[in-house]
């Protein structure tokens, strides 16, 4: 596995034409999604293909936070809403949430699993919510997040104290089983940690260096 460098605004063209490519030969595609400032610039391109037919498309997101209901501005069923959900109509959106925290990873198996995932990373390795020290084998679970993450997060928020402790995220063992994989990674501040993740110890302590045993997992840095 190697980091390939692209620009931001190739990265998400390649990405995008991936994932139409998939929904015009798939019967029933499956795609993983992912919030944050990453997938934006791929959710743009998804919103220009006018001429391709999600209506037969499964979404299942990677992670919602606990605490906010999902009108919240900052929740992700709202930034999906403001990105892609709003642009194009898919058949079923998934999140996960408290009521079906043990469900999820059932669901997504019963839907055929999940044929491409969209990954970010955060500064501290994690993918989804999948904070420093989570196991290799976790599902679908329930998380307190770690200074380092609501820090990083508060910057959507009017304040810290705003961001909620705990979410909800697929846990690494879901995301492994996902049938191909692009992990992204945009800012200088994220080179180090994506370089430790590709490159370092398969380590719980680097959640995305479990992406090292992907069979089919993409990495791609801009600067
Ligand atoms: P970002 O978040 O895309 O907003 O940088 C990535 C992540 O924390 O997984």
């Amino acid at each position: 596995m190697r980091i390939k460098n692209k620009s931001y605004q190739k990265v998400c063209h390649l990405i995008a034409s991936n994932i139409r490519d998939l929904v015009k030969r798939h019967d029933n595609p499956v795609l993983g999604l992912a919030t944050g400032s990453t997938p934006i610039g791929i959710y743009k391109e998804v919103s220009k293909m006018r001429n391709t037919n999600f209506s037969e498309t499964i979404t299942f997101n990677l992670d919602e936070y606990v605490g906010l209901n999902g009108w919240h501005p900052q929740s992700y069923n709202h930034f999906m809403y403001d990105h892609l959900f709003g642009k194009i109509t898919f058949k079923k959106r998934f999140f996960p949430s408290l009521n079906g925290v043990d469900l999820y990873d059932d669901l997504i198996e019963a839907y055929g699993g999940i044929d491409i995932q969209i990954l970010g990373i955060g500064t501290n390795g994690h993918i989804a919510f999948n904070e420093p020290g989570t196991p290799r084998k976790s599902k679908t679970h329930v998380v307190d997040l770690t200074e380092n993450t609501i820090k990083d997060n508060s910057r959507f928020f009017d304040s810290i104290d705003e961001v909620p402790t705990q979410a909800i995220t697929m846990g690494i063992e879901t995301i492994m089983k996902a049938k191909r994989i692009y992990l992204v990674a945009q800012g200088s501040h994220k080179k180090e940690i994506l370089d430790r993740a590709i490159n370092g110890d398969i380590t719980p302590e680097v959640p995305a260096s479990f992406l090292q045993e992907h069979p089919n997992c993409n990495v791609f840095y801009s600067d």
